[in-house]
């Protein structure tokens, strides 16, 4: 599998074509941004920590009957995904009141949700990933109806397996936020990463934050508290 050219580099990752169409190369990179890229960082390691994660994460998904873009990891900052056409609306589950959603509604940190929210934001940086409904992504043609529904399907899957998966580990999952593709076939299927990037992983025991908000919040740590994930998620593969 050879690295052709590069489609796309973000905050956090670069994408390259492969000599199959249908398959893209994502590197994981030691960037860290926060706050629509306003606050910037880098640590060693990062990027091998996230690919990691999600690499262990993504198989035990498909496993759960949820479909992805996984493919392969390929080499410690590389894995090997399905092409997508990545539909423009983030998604966050929430189980736990913190960030944007304690701010937004004045509902102190730390407050568990009865129930789990789902909330979808328009993936964009030049507008700060603003928080939509799904009338506005079916109206604004983002995704169709029956999509979004699937999405939210899937998304609640997603944390139905990772809530008890981390909780068996010491881990609390606060909230976390997906991104999910379409094939060529129209199937609807998980893609981009889950890492302490885009996840609120609290320790059970002590509290704790083991994720980015070390760094969006000047905590310090982020490096310790990452690799600290990585063993908890893999055991240290
Ligand atoms: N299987 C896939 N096929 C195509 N694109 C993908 C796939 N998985 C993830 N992506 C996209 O690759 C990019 C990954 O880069 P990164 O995470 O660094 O982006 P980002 O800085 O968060 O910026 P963005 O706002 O574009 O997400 C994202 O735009 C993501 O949507
Ligand atoms: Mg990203």
């Amino acid at each position: 599998m050879t690295r052709g050219k590069l489609l796309y580099e973000g905050k956090a990752k670069r994408v390259y074509a492969t000599d199959k169409s249908d398959e893209y190369i994502v590197e994981y990179k030691d960037d860290a941004t926060a706050f629509n890229a306003q606050k910037r960082g880098e640590w060693a390691g990062k990027g091998e920590t996230n690919n990691a994660i999600s690499a262990h994460l993504y198989p035990l998904l498909e496993q759960a009957g949820i479909p992805t873009h996984f493919l392969g990891r390929l080499s410690e900052r590389e894995q090997r995904v399905r092409a997508v056409t990545i539909v423009p609306v983030e998604v966050i589950v929430r189980n736990v009141a913190a960030g944007s959603f304690s701010k937004r509604l004045g509902v102190e940190e730390g407050t568990p949700l009865p129930r789990p929210v789902v909330e979808y934001c328009y993936k964009s940086d030049a507008l700060g990933d603003p928080l939509i409904n799904t009338d506005t992504a079916v109206s604004l043609g983002w995704a169709s109806e029956e999509d979004l529904r699937r999405i939210r399907e899937l998304a609640l899957q997603v944390r139905d397996f990772l809530v008890p998966y981390f909780e068996a580990r010491g881990v609390r999952l606060i909230d976390f936020k997906l991104e999910f593709g379409k094939l060529g076939t129209g199937e609807i299927v998980l893609a981009d990463e889950i890492s302490p990037d885009t996840c609120r992983f609290w320790d059970a025991a002590t509290g704790e934050k083991m994720d980015k908000d070390r760094f969006r919040r000047d905590l310090g740590g982020e490096a310790e508290a990452y690799a600290e994930m990585r063993r908890r998620v893999t055991g240290g593969a």
